[in-house]
């Protein structure tokens, strides 16, 4: 939610700083801003409301705010609706009209976070004068900083950690100071920021795509640490102004995996980029034909000791584990509860010795996922985190990581994260099998083979997409889609009506076929579109006849089942099959023709596919 910029250097900060907003614009899209400063000069602010281009337009491209240093933002409305006036960059001073213009005030700064006590804050600076322009919680942390900078006639760096100690909530915050020109002042708990620093000029950012272009040398600041950043370095400081010093990390990605590559979308490219995202997952695990779990920490021993695995995790990650739990359990007869992290942290669920609580996240800052891992901590509970973002705080923080090898990600809805940490989880299940001896040496060489041949059976898939253009044309103009399965079958359902609803905006529901007589048929009248996944041999004719009642109700029916099972199309209207595989992993292909369909019903209803509607892509508030 939010995304933050900043840049100090030789060159122009602007074009910089809009540059690296657009490939944060997946983290919030309804106003964006940036305050750049020349040397001595006032810093200016411009902000505008809707989509990034607005403000590019507004400042030519960024050519006509000059200066060398600033900071910008874009922004997905937490507190206050999405107006101008909301839009960050938020003064210390007061503003009027619009809040574009030259800066007075001695403090500006951007922020993506939650400030949850700031009403608090903001009664205790009207009482010492502060007026307020704006609803946001920014504002309020920005005039507290220029409360105690100027109270106690102190430093940035000591102004801004007495304000770390007073507020509550989750904060990436970068500000400029007036007396301080060419410096940027940050600091963060519990959003991400990354530091970039090349040999002139130094870049913070809310993700690494923003930067990559620049620099590959960041350092990940710590939660509650300040860094000081000018051209070309970087100090940073503790809570009690102390300095401290991190690691420089090299980001390895490719510049060219955070860009469109010639397809017309980012989730068209991420769907295509699955056999690789899967493959290198896989490939990262399995070394000479065994899988190895020595890079997560994870001991033959405590595998074998395990009684009980929690997985807790948001949306499709959540759905990750859903699939997962019928895995693990099945292969390696592991009781596994699935939890949603925004549930999981506020319950009271007692979590026994040798339990494992597997924290799964595409950005690993999901703000509900970081709770749940540190209250699982809280309670004596061992922690895995899935994570695809090496260096976020949740991969930081579990006492075991496994990475998921998908890429930077970036359009909304996930795809190939999804399926990276599908294949992570698969291994993982895979793996407990062996350990627990609830699959034989033979077994387990078969399932690594049938795991090792899921990227080129994706690639199969992709190849027969335009079927799938052609059926989503047919259904562009549904009202209701239903997704039905048992068992794993369900666990693809959910994934598929959520990549089908938030892109497109019909509304769709995943149902356990067996429950949809107990309540939800009553829904189905002529024409509504209801999709079978029909992967699981044993519960393949029960879900058939679950169908067969949606028709004899008026249903249109799709079904989503393996090659060989013709005669689904005795039944159903129009069938996708897909490849055999072992049925343990099936999700990985199943959901394939799933995320296509969603992805071109969207492109078919004309809709902003890659930045849907509400939605931000890393959800770092509660
Ligand atoms: C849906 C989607 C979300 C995320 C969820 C968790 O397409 O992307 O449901 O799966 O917000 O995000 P992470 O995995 O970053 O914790």
């Amino acid at each position: 939610m939010c995304g933050i910029v900043g840049y100090t250097g030789d060159q122009q900060a602007a074009p910089i700083l809009l540059d690296g907003l657009a490939r944060l614009e997946y983290r919030g899209y309804d106003s964006a801003g940036l305050a750049v400063r020349n040397g001595d000069a006032l810093a200016e602010v411009v902000k505008a409301t809707g989509k990034l281009y607005h403000l590019a337009d507004k400042t030519d491209q960024g050519h006509s705010l000059p200066g060398t240093c600033g900071i910008g933002h874009t922004r997905w409305a937490t507190h206050g609706d999405p107006s101008v006036v909301n839009a960050h960059p938020h003064v210390s001073g007061n503003c009027t009209g619009s809040g574009s213009g030259k800066v007075e005030s001695d403090v500006v700064g951007v922020h993506n976070g939650i400030i949850e006590n700031f009403t608090e804050l903001k009664e205790k600076l009207l009482r010492h004068g502060y007026a307020f322009y704006s609803d946001t919680d920014t504002e309020v942390v920005v005039k507290l900083v220029d409360y105690y900078y100027k109270k106690y006639k102190i430093g940035p760096v000591d102004a801004i950690t007495r304000t770390m100690v007073r507020v509550r909530g989750s904060y990436a915050l970068a500000l400029m100071f007036r007396d301080y020109p060419g410096e940027i002042f940050a600091a963060r708990k519990d959003s991400p920021l990354i530091i970039g620093t090349s040999e002139s000029a130094s870049y913070l950012a809310s993700d690494v795509p923003a930067i990559l272009k620049y620099t590959r040398q960041v350092y990940y600041i710590d939660n509650l640490q300040v860094a000081r950043v000018a051209p070309g370095s970087v100090k940073f400081y503790d809570l009690n102004g102390d300095e401290v010093s991190l690691p420089l990390t090299e980001i390895t990605w490719d510049a060219a995996a955070a860009e469109k590559g010639g397809f017309e979308h980012f989730m068209l490219k991420e769907i295509h980029e699955q056999p690789q995202a899967v493959r290198d997952t896989l490939n990262s695990l399995i070394h000479d034909g065994q899988i190895d779990l020595s890079a997560t920490g994870l001991t033959e021993e405590t595998l074998q000791a395990l009684r009980q695995i929690d997985i807790v995790a948001c949306g499709s990650a959540w759905h990750v584990g859903m699939a997962s739990q019928y895995v693990i359990e099945d292969l390696a007869q592991i009781p596994v509860r699935v939890e949603l992290a925004s549930e999981f942290r506020y319950r009271s669920i007692p979590l026994y010795e040798n339990t494992l609580v597997i924290v799964i996240s595409q950005s690993g800052e999901t703000a509900d996922s970081l709770a749940a891992l540190r209250v699982a901590k809280e309670r004596g509970a061992m922690t895995l985190a899935v994570v695809n973002v090496v260096g976020s705080t949740i991969a930081r923080e579990a006492d075991h990581v496994l990475y998921t090898l998908a890429g930077p990600e970036i359009a909304v809805a996930t795809t190939k994260a999804y399926s990276a940490q599908l294949a992570a989880m698969d291994a993982l299940a895979t793996q407990m099998a062996l350990v627990k001896g609830t699959v034989s040496r033979e077994q387990y060489g078969h399932l690594l083979e049938e795991l090792a041949a899921i990227p080129d059976k994706i690639k199969r898939i992709l190849e027969d997409k335009e079927r799938l253009q052609w059926f989503s044309s047919k259904i562009a103009n549904a009202h209701d889609i239903f997704f039905i399965g048992r068992g794993l079958d369900y666990a693809i359902s959910l994934e598929g009506s959520l990549k089908m609803k938030e892109i497109s905006y019909i509304h769709s529901e995943a149902y356990a076929a067996g429950e949809l007589k107990h309540g939800t048929i009553s829904l189905i009248e002529k024409n509504t579109l209801v999709i079978g996944v029909l992967t699981q041999s044993q519960l393949f004719e029960k879900t058939i006849s679950n169908m067969a009642e949606c028709k004899s109700r008026g249903a249109y029916l799709m079904g989503v089942t393996t090659n060989g099972n013709f005669t689904v199309e005795d039944s159903v209207n129009f069938t996708v099959y897909i490849p055999k595989t072992d049925e343990h992993f099936v999700s990985s292909l199943a959901i394939v023709p799933l995320q296509l369909l969603g992805y071109y019903t969207s492109v078919n209803r004309g809709l902003d596919v890659d930045k849907p509607r509400n939605l931000a892509k890393s959800v770092t508030v509660e």
